[in-house]
């Protein structure tokens, strides 16, 4: 059985922002494919069996007008009580042994999400893909993905398409050797 593997995935602003300050996601949402596709996402959730995210992913989350994660299962990380609701489950601490445990209990595919929880992630050395969205704007001001000081990843590029909205999808995966990888696919 292949190992259980950890997947980032996230749309993102060419500066590298996720959200606005106050998390609004409306410069991202406007870029939906014009020909009605989802960039891949869609076949990207149907591997996936757990998400683990923030407390900040979660809540804007739960104001979306349809819960998108039905049918998996849901650990968010906080220090505070969260809003309940049926298969949440809340942690908090270092990821590594909270993703053990979640593979011992048979998750195969952890989608890990919010911007916080991802750099942590990448400080415990826990992702395996990185596939980053990245669309044509700049936010200038907003909540960041990566951070100064964050630890050297070597990646290698599985591939790289651009989408007539002008959209960038950049696929990755953690490069065992730790130098950065060349080749993949190009469109
Ligand atoms: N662009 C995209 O693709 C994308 C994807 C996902 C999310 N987003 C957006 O990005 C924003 C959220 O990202 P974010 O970086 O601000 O936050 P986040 O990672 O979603 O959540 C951060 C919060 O999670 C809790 N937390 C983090 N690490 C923890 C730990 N080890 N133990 C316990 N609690 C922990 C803390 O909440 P407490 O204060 O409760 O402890 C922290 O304030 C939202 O606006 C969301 O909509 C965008």
């Amino acid at each position: 059985m292949p190992r259980p593997r950890v997947s980032v995935y996230l749309g993102v602003s060419v500066d590298l922002l996720i959200a606005r300050e106050d998390g609004r996601l409306d410069w991202l949402e406007r870029f939906h494919d014009p020909a009605g596709g989802d960039y891949g996402y869609a076949a990207f959730f149907s591997t996936i069996d757990t998400l683990v995210i923030g407390r900040a992913t979660y809540d804007t989350v739960l104001g979306f007008d349809r819960w998108p994660w039905e049918g998996k299962r849901v650990v968010v990380f906080s220090h505070r009580p969260i809003a309940p609701r049926p298969g949440v489950e809340q942690a908090e601490g270092a990821l590594a042994p909270a993703l053990e445990a979640l593979f011992a209990l048979g998750a195969r595919h952890v989608y890990l999400d919010g911007g916080a929880l991802v750099r942590q992630g990448l400080r415990e050395a826990v992702v395996d893909a990185l596939t980053l969205s990245i669309v044509p704007h700049l936010l200038g001001s907003g909540r960041p993905l990566f951070e100064r000081g964050g630890p050297e990843l070597g990646l290698r590029l599985l591939g790289a398409e651009a989408f007539p909205s002008g959209l960038v999808q950049l696929r990755y995966e953690r490069s065992e050797v730790g130098s950065p990888g060349a080749g993949g696919e190009a469109r």
